[in-house]
């Protein structure tokens, strides 16, 4: 069975009821969060942006670290907006290193390759399309050379704290001593500007949520009334725990695929965690998770962080 059907049966056959925010970007769902980062309310991309735009400098010399020669692996790169300010500050330092982008979307992978080569003379690009881990195993198998890691945009976020850190073992495990990682945290800050980057008044990230019962509908023969669930935002400034809900507006049956999932009034599926860290927390995980952290680089506002930590 595919993975994603089996998925959406298993979560909604749980109690509470959820599902999986990383099924949130099909194409219409690539769309919706492109508006999203365009909203006034959300916040973390600028942020970062700014982040990379005005520390480039800073931020090459901490990451080549000495080193004479890397490779420069970016987990879910995206278009690589906020990176190539980096690989172009590289370039112009002539560090010899190779930009390794993982995604998921050979599609973005393949325009990588194309592309930024072009944008960035001299650039060397080696894409790899697929799972994070084993893309950055297949990294290690192509070249021994030391490695630095990225993963910003606070994707990290959409892992609970405990599943966070055990993710950042396991990213550990793949790494050798010495070897680099760069990671974005969007941060504890006034609750209610956290929770309005949730909920912003467009109803983006509502229709964001909804996406996900249209995409079972549509690839999974789902019959979802979209307009009987209502999108409930939260967030918890004492754990940091940003989630967002659907709630059913009435008692409803829906089928997926053959299965019959029953919604009381008012009964809500968990969609989406977006985890916001302090400072400290994020030491804290760099420490149970086999790094020491080296550097934070902060926007003005200080509401994210692109933290620098160390192979230990
Ligand atoms: C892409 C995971 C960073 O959690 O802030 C935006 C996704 N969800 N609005 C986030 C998202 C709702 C986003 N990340």
């Amino acid at each position: 069975m595919d993975q994603f059907l089996k998925e959406v049966l298993h979560d909604l056959s749980e109690t509470p009821k959820r599902l999986n925010s990383k099924y949130f970007y099909d194409e219409k769902g690539d769309k919706l969060f492109q508006e999203i980062m365009n909203c006034p309310e959300y916040y973390p991309t600028d942020c970062e942006m700014e982040i990379f735009r005005e520390r480039t400098g800073d931020l090459a010399v901490t990451l080549k670290n000495g080193f004479n020669t890397f490779d420069l692996v970016e987990l879910g790169a995206g278009d690589a907006t906020k990176s190539s300010y980096l690989l172009k500050e590289l370039m112009d330092m002539q560090v010899d290193f190779t930009y390794m982008p993982i995604d998921i979307s050979s599609g973005m992978v393949d325009y990588l390759e194309q592309e930024l080569p072009r944008k960035i003379d001299g650039l060397k690009v080696q894409g790899l399309n697929g799972e994070y881990f084993e893309m950055l195993e297949k990294a290690n198998e192509i070249s021994g050379r030391k490695k630095v890691v990225l993963m910003l945009g606070g994707n990290i976020g959409n892992e609970t704290p405990e599943n966070a850190l055990a993710f950042c073992r396991n990213i550990r495990s793949v790494l050798q001593e010495g070897d680099l990682v760069l990671v974005g945290f969007d941060l504890k800050k006034n609750p209610g500007i956290v929770l309005s980057a949730y909920n912003d008044a467009a109803g983006f990230t509502r229709d964001f949520n909804l996406n996900l019962l249209q995409r079972i509908n549509t690839e999974l023969g789902g019959n979802f009334d979209r307009t009987q669930f209502e999108h409930y935002p939260t967030y918890d400034p004492a754990s940091g725990a940003c989630k967002s809900y659907l709630i059913s507006k009435k008692d409803q049956v829906v089928t997926i695929s053959g299965q019959q999932f029953h919604f009381q009034e008012s009964e809500f599926i968990y969609m989406e965690i977006s985890q916001k860290y302090s400072v400290e927390e994020t030491e804290q995980m760099a420490g149970i998770s086999g790094f020491k952290t080296v550097n934070h680089f902060f926007d003005h506002k200080k509401w994210f962080v692109d933290t620098v930590w160390q192979c230990i």
